[in-house]
């Protein structure tokens, strides 16, 4: 039975990344996989979740299952950390949520909701995406349309094009939105922007449903989620998918939470009663260790105060290695990169095509993807004049 089955490819963005880990130039650079890298190309682990773990360690008496929904120090850290400390739908029981595996088990979980409450739901998400929200939420069995969102000549959000888009979207439909740090555009809405998509919501009736991977790496904690609380505080649902994969760095630990913020209490139940049917569905119970780091490091002072402080310098770091690249690349090849310096998170076009991301691969081992989306906090000290003349050379 199993001898039938032919081989797939690999994913392309870990295809390029293993590519990269096997070519032998010293001078290589690997700018593929969504991961912070600190100034010596090492993922750290944050001195608070390392803590938190020496602490869970000791203290830990059972493997037991975890309770269905989660840990509860971890929901009410997380549900805080993306509502806001004084957010209005947290105090009056409006929100459900369940603990699941990472961001996509978040967003997998969203997908089994709409999918449960509307089998014809249709999901908008921008042009571009994130490529794994298509198998994420479309394996459910949601079908998609797309929203004018990049606009590749101006290197900016075509604000007017996602406008015209979404005006066909209708009561049922869900609208996919990045809560902030675009993968893989980095290009964000402004908060006027947030407010107009909020408008749109509230005439035509479709549900937001937003996905939230990178809070705290674009400006801040609180400034890059202030688009999803004022659409929060605005409309009666909203669904959101929260990661600590990238700003606890718990990627391998896969911890996520699904929101859902309800028009009351009574429906806010019954919405984790139907996540936790679809769960149990699934994997059955959420993981642990992730879970109980992040809540430890959310629930207490000091531990929260020295992750703030880190992931704070991390933001720093990638704001300053944008504008830095923006310098190198503008003196190296003459041409305007003012856009990688205005746009947020990990992730940037470079604005090349295939053609010249292959030759960057073959002749100088500088590993993008064919879009030329680059991982910025690939970038270092060390390979960032090596980067700008290879791009220069191409272009
Ligand atoms: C846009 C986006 N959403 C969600 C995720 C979820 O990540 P994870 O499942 O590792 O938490 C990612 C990770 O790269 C992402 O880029």
């Amino acid at each position: 039975m199993l001898d039938k089955l032919e081989p797939l490819p690999a994913d392309t963005i870990l295809g390029l990344a293993a590519a990269c880990r096997a070519d032998p130039n010293p001078d290589k650079v690997d700018l593929t996989v969504g991961i912070y890298m600190d100034e010596h190309g090492v993922c750290p682990v944050f001195d608070a979740v390392r803590q938190a773990q020496r602490d869970l360690i000791a203290q830990e008496t059972t493997k037991a299952y975890m309770p269905p929904a989660g840990d509860e120090a971890f929901n009410r850290g997380m549900q805080r950390l993306v509502l806001g400390e004084d957010s209005a739908v947290l105090r009056d029981g409006r929100v459900g949520s369940v603990q699941a595996p990472g961001g996509c088990g978040a967003l997998r979980i969203g997908a089994e909701i709409i999918y449960a409450a509307s089998r014809d739901a249709r999901v908008w998400v921008s042009d571009p995406t994130w490529p794994v929200h298509f198998p994420l939420l479309g394996s459910v069995g949601l079908s998609f349309e797309t929203y004018r969102y990049y606009n590749p000549a101006s290197h900016g959000v075509d604000f007017d094009g996602m406008v015209e888009d979404l005006k066909h979207a209708v009561p049922g439909d869900v609208v996919l939105l990045h809560g902030c740090c675009h993968n893989p555009c980095g290009a964000d809405l402004s908060l006027e922007q947030w407010g107009v998509i909020a408008d749109m919501a509230q005439q035509q009736g479709f549900t937001p449903f937003i996905d939230i991977a990178y809070q705290g790496l674009g400006d801040g904690l609180d400034q890059d989620a202030a688009g999803l609380r004022l659409l929060v505080e605005r409309l009666p649902e909203v669904i959101i998918a929260a990661s600590c994969s990238k700003n606890m760095g718990l990627y391998r630990e896969r911890a996520g939470l699904a929101m859902f913020i309800c028009r009351n209490e009574a429906n806010a139940q019954a919405l984790v009663s139907q996540a936790l049917v679809a769960a149990r569905r699934i994997y059955s119970m959420p993981p642990a260790h992730g879970a109980l780091l992040a809540g430890r490091v959310l629930a207490d002072d000091e531990l929260a105060l020295s992750w703030r402080t880190e992931l704070e310098s991390m933001c720093v770091r990638i704001n300053g290695l944008r504008r830095d690249l923006r310098q190198k690349l503008e003196a190296s090849s003459g041409q305007d990169f003012g856009f990688i310096e205005r746009e947020k998170g990990m992730f940037s076009f470079l604005g090349l095509t295939a053609k010249q991301t292959l030759r960057l691969r073959d002749e100088f081992s500088v590993y993008m993807l064919d879009s030329s989306r680059i991982n910025v906090a690939g970038v270092n000290a060390r390979n960032m004049d090596y980067l700008a003349a290879a791009v220069a050379a191409v272009l």
